[in-house]
């Protein structure tokens, strides 16, 4: 069945794969960028999604970002939060900006985008809620507290929401992502990179399509019994 989607950082990496296997299965897609333009523009002339501009650290922007969205596209039954930044350091070097980016974009950014369709989503019976979390907020991993913090929140976020919407047909569920060929893994050092290449059984990084692919059997009605789970998806890196 069609539905809207709405995927947060959804014109770059990961989110514009998903974007792309969502359409494919035939929901209207919207997808949401922070700061690019350009990527944006380029994204919705190749591949006919519409992007939609706002920042998810503000609750404001968010609501009235998805008010257009649903006055678009028609109201939102599924829901990725995947936008989200790195600011790595050491933590002895971390400073209270980086920790907080991080804090607002990754975490508050989820309940910022989630807030404001939930209520809809009760109403009509219905609701896919799908977290973009990492491996390393599983693991934790060397200098990302930040980063780490607030994808081990995606975890509690998700396991609450299942269990506030489960009586309401609506799912809330996880993706933990390992390494993935994207700007956000080729902006690591290269021989930090090979280092951590070299910990992944498969002997490579990940593909986003290969993200996407757990995500959209999330979003599908078929997935209507799996509730406050984690698909982790690492090449075998890590097991929970
Ligand atoms: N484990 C143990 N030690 C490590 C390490 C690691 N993974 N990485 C670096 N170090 C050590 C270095 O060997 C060095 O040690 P010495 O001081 O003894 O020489 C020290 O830590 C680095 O100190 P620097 O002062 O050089 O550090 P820096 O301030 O320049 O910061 C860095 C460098 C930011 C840590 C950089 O190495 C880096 O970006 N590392 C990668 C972090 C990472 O894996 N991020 C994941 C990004 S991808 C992602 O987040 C997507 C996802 O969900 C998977």
């Amino acid at each position: 069945m069609a539905r809207t989607a709405l995927v947060t950082g959804g014109s770059r990496g990961i989110g514009a794969a998903i974007s792309k296997a969502l359409k494919a299965e035939g929901h209207n897609v919207a997808a949401t960028y922070a700061g690019n333009d350009e990527a944006a523009a380029k994204f919705t002339e190749e591949t006919g999604i519409k992007t939609y501009k706002w920042n998810v650290a503000s609750y404001e922007d968010s609501k009235a970002g998805i008010a257009k969205v649903e006055e678009e596209l028609g109201p939102i039954d599924i829901v990725i939060a995947n936008a989200g930044i790195t600011r790595d350091a050491p933590f002895h070097k971390m400073t209270p900006d980086q920790w907080q980016e991080v804090i607002d974009t990754n975490l508050t950014g989820v309940f910022n985008t989630v807030h404001p369709v939930w209520p809809g989503m009760r109403e009509r019976g219905f609701g896919r809620i799908v977290v973009i979390s990492s491996i390393n907020g599983q693991k934790g991993q060397f200098a990302q507290v930040n980063y780490a913090a607030t994808k081990a929140g995606d975890l509690g976020i998700v396991k609450s929401l299942a269990q506030e919407g489960a009586a309401k047909g609506i799912t809330a569920n996880a993706v933990c992502p390992g390494y993935i060929a994207t700007e956000m893994v080729m902006a690591v050092p290269e021989k930090v990179r090979e280092s951590i290449i070299g910990m992944i059984p498969t002997g490579r990084l990940g593909e986003p399509e290969e993200i996407a692919r757990c995500v959209t059997f999330l979003a599908s009605d078929d997935a209507s019994f799996i509730n406050g789970s984690t698909i982790s998806a690492n090449g075998g890196q890590f097991f929970v």
